[in-house]
Parts: structure tokens; C-alpha cells; sequence
């Protein structure tokens, strides 16, 4: 298994480019199994998770054809993102364990597959090292637009002739569950409103290619999202929007080892709570149109952060400014409040020598003056992320073991942080 080895203590400078949101990508490449002509997506990451959901696509009878990839730091990265999908032959709504316990993000076909071909039939994804994560909420809104769903042998059997338009209402704020009603909504018969609805620049992202494919949807971005449903969706091409996390995760790198970068094809309007808090540790951060640069002081101050749902701090960021916290000038609160086992780096980064107590959602770091390379594991992707970052700071060599977490979420990563100075590489 991969493991990567980073030697720390290197300011990370220069520029990197930032690839499309594998967040905003997922939902994306399934809103095409609502046509029967081809979606064309560009600014498509290579990932993992990309790979998987193009398989899980591929075996349900959807054409996928991919410009061959080229690899991040080369040349000419940012070619091969451009990926046509065709479900004019969808004969297969079928979702199996094998494909959705490696992704969880799988049960984004289920409301396509409902609402164009009447039927789906697809595993339950069960827990992940984050929390148990269930899907009650895209159950029951499907349910409230008429779908029959029965759950039987670990898998979500849902048959509609035609969804109907509802009222739906759910009892938290779920990103895939409101992209997944929404999708479905789209070919229902009448209106149907979303209450509670995720505010999450990846469901504006989704609403405008459904938008461009023929739906109605209005107040995408909102916490209400109407959707006038329509006989039927037609192609389209759609850019996939820029990766915020990924932004928000080289940011923070730059930031706790004391560098300044630039990101290019970045976006800081779907970051304010990130830049927010990074502004408040002392770094200097401009936006300018397609990029954001930022400028680490000589010692960032500690900042507390509560996770909630967009606009809010994200759950997704937490990790990341775990690390930076740990060396930081003060002591930080974290409040984790989206997921209940969320902390699993904390034990980690306290293996290279930070000073951080857990008790139940909430995190106390304290900053220490530096870290201690070791070898740690990566236990989730944004865990993974943290790890690197920490490593990318501490004094010695760091090794960090389980990385195909981040082969799931991050594109090239280590050419990138390569390519911005750090002396990084992957071994066997
Ligand atoms: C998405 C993101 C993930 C991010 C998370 C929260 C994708 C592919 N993944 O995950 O990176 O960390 O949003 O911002 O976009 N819940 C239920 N029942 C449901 C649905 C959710 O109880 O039916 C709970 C979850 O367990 C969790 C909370 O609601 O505690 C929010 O989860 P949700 O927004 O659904 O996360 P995902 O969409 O899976």
C-alpha cells in the first residue's frame, strides 16, 4: 500500500492549479441518467471517487467516454477533464455493495434512477468511519413523491410510475439528500418544494446544469428550492465548479508553514468562512477574479471554529485547521456539529506532539511551538489532509500510512505541494 513521506519544515511558495469540485462532480455525472442525450462535463478531477461513480455509471448501461487523462504538475494539466456521459441505454438501475460501500456518494443515482427509468435498486451505503450517515431523508422525501420503497437485504428498492410533486421537508440539512430529491423532482409530475434544503455551492452548481438541461428549478442556494417538474431533459455541457475544500486545504498548508502561494482557478466566493478564519490567524489573503493568493505571518494565532451547513464553517475544513491550529499562538475551541466521530486525526496529530483534548463534539488545542515528524495513518480524507499538513510543518521526516483516502479527494497532490517547494513523495 502507498504510503507518503514528507520531510517538513518548508514554507510552501509559488502558484498551483485547482482542480474541479469532486463534491459538486459526483452529483453532476449522475443528473445525466436523467436524459436520454449525452451531458458533456469539463473541469471533471481525476479522482478515485470520479472513477468509481464513472464504473457504477458504465455498468448501469451509460456510454462514458473520457479525454485521457493527463497528471496534475505536468504541462498540460488540466486536459483530459472532459467527460461525455450517454444514458440513452440505461438497462441496468441497479446500484450493488460492492461499487457503494467504497463511496458513499453512490446513493446520488437513486432519485435519477426513480424519476427517469421507475425503478432502482440500490445498497444501503451503512456507516463510515466518520458516523453512521443514513439516508432516512432521501427515503422519505422519494417516499412523499409517490415512490414505493421497501428495504430489503441491504438494499433501497424504490418504483414509481411517475413521481409526483410534493412538499418535502427534511429533519436536517443533508447536501446529498436535497441533490437527490431535487434531481428526482425535475421529472416529477407538478411542483415540488424542498424545504430545509442544503445551502451548499455544489446543489447551485447542480441546479444550474439541470437548469441547462431543460429543469425549472428556482431558489437554488436557498434554504427553499422549487422545481417545476418537466416531461423530459435534454443535453448539455456544464463546467464543473472549482474544488472549495481543496482551495481551503492548500490554504491552510500555505498558512501553517508560514509560506505565500497563489491559487489559480480558484474561487472565493464560495469560501468566506474558510478566508474568515484564515484572516484572523494573521494571514493576508486577497481574492482576485479566478485566483486567491495568501500570505502566512511569521506565527499564526489560534482560532476557533463551530462546523455547521453552508454558509457556515465546513465540516470538511475542520481537520485541516485541527493542524493548523496545533501550532498556532493560543488555545482553540472546535465544535464539530455536522458528524459524531469526526476527531479521528486528533490522535494522530498528538503522535507528532501537539497538545489537543477531546471531550464529546468539542476539541481544545492548545498550540505548541513545533512538531515532531512520525509515522501516523490516514483514517478519512480530510483526516488524510490534516495529516499532511502537519507533516508539511514538522520538523523530520513524516510518514504517513492509508493514503488512498486521499487518492479519493485530492488531485495530484503530491505534485502539486511539490511543485509549491515541499519535499514530498510517495513510496511503496
Ligand atoms: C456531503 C459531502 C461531505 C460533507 C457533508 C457535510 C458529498 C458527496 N459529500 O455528505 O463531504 O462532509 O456533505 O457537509 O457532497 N443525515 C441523516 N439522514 C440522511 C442524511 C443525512 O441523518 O438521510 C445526517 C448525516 O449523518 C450527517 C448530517 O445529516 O450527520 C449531514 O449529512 P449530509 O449533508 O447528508 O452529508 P453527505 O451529503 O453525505
Amino acid at each position: 500500500m502507498d504510503k507518503l513521506l514528507i520531510a517538513g519544515g518548508i514554507p510552501l511558495s509559488g502558484e498551483v492549479a485547482i482542480s474541479g469540485a469532486k463534491n459538486a462532480a459526483l452529483p453532476l455525472l449522475c443528473a445525466a441518467l436523467l436524459t436520454k442525450e449525452p451531458v458533456t462535463f469539463t473541469n471533471v478531477p481525476h479522482l478515485n471517487d470520479i472513477g468509481t461513480m464513472l464504473k457504477l455509471l458504465a455498468q448501469m448501461g451509460v456510454k462514458v467516454s473520457r479525454e485521457a487523462a493527463v497528471p496534475a504538475g505536468t504541462q498540460s494539466a488540466g486536459a483530459g477533464d472532459t467527460v461525455t456521459l450517454d444514458a440513452a441505454g440505461l438497462d441496468n438501475a441497479v446500484a450493488p455493495y460492492e461499487m457503494v460501500k467504497t463511496m458513499r456518494a453512490s446513493i446520488l443515482v437513486l432519485g435519477p434512477l426513480v424519476a427517469r427509468a421507475g425503478e432502482a435498486r440500490v445498497s444501503l451505503p451503512g456507516g463510515c468511519a466518520i458516523g453512521a450517515r443514513p439516508v432516512d431523508q432521501h427515503i422519505k422525501g422519494l417516499t412523499a413523491m409517490g415512490a414505493e420503497i421497501n428495504v430489503e437485504q441491504g438494499y433501497v428498492h424504490a418504483r414509481a410510475t411517475r413521481l409526483k410533486g410534493a412538499r418535502l421537508f427534511t429533519d436536517m440539512v443533508t447536501v446529498t439528500g436535497t441533490e437527490n430529491l431535487m434531481m428526482a423532482a425535475c421529472l416529477a409530475q407538478g411542483e415540488t418544494v424542498i424545504e430545509n434544503a442544503a445551502r451548499e455551492p455544489e446543489v447551485v452548481d447542480l441546479a444550474n446544469c439541470l437548469i441547462a438541461m431543460g429543469a425549472r428549478i428556482s431558489g437554488a442556494g436557498g434554504d427553499v428550492i422549487r422545481i417545476q417538474g418537466v416531461e423530459a431533459l435534454h443535453g448539455a455541457t456544464h463546467r464543473i465548479m472549482p474544488d472549495r475544500i481543496e482551495t481551503g486545504t492548500y490554504l491552510c498548508a500555505a498558512a501553517a508553514t508560514g509560506g505565500e502561494v497563489r491559487l489559480t482557478g480558484a474561487s472565493a466566493t464560495s469560501l468566506d468562512a474558510v478566508i474568515d478564519k484564515l484572516m484572523d490567524t494573521g494571514c493576508e489573503i486577497v481574492a482576485e477574479r479566478d485566483a486567491i493568493r495568501l500570505k502566512a505571518p511569521r506565527r499564526l494565532t489560534a482560532v476557533s471554529v463551530r462546523t455547521a451547513p453552508y454558509p457556515a464553517f465546513p465540516t470538511d475544513m475542520q481537520a485541516q485547521f485541527m493542524a493548523i491550529n496545533a501550532v498556532a499562538d493560543g488555545t482553540a475551541v472546535m465544535r464539530e456539529t455536522i458528524f459524531e466521530n469526526r476527531f479521528m486525526h486528533a490522535v494522530e496529530l498528538i503522535r507528532l506532539g501537539a497538545d489537543i483534548k477531546i471531550d464529546g463534539n468539542t476539541a481544545f488545542v492548545k498550540g505548541v511551538a513545533k512538531l515532531d515528524g512520525a509515522t501516523v495513518m490516514a483514517t478519512d480524507l480530510r483526516a488524510s489532509a490534516s495529516l499532511v499538513i502537519a507533516g508539511l510543518v514538522a520538523q523530520g521526516e513524516t510518514l504517513i500510512e492509508r493514503i488512498y483516502h486521499l487518492d479519493r479527494g485530492y488531485e495530484g497532490l503530491e505534485q502539486k505541494l511539490a511543485a509549491l517547494g515541499a519535499d514530498i513523495r510517495r513510496v511503496k
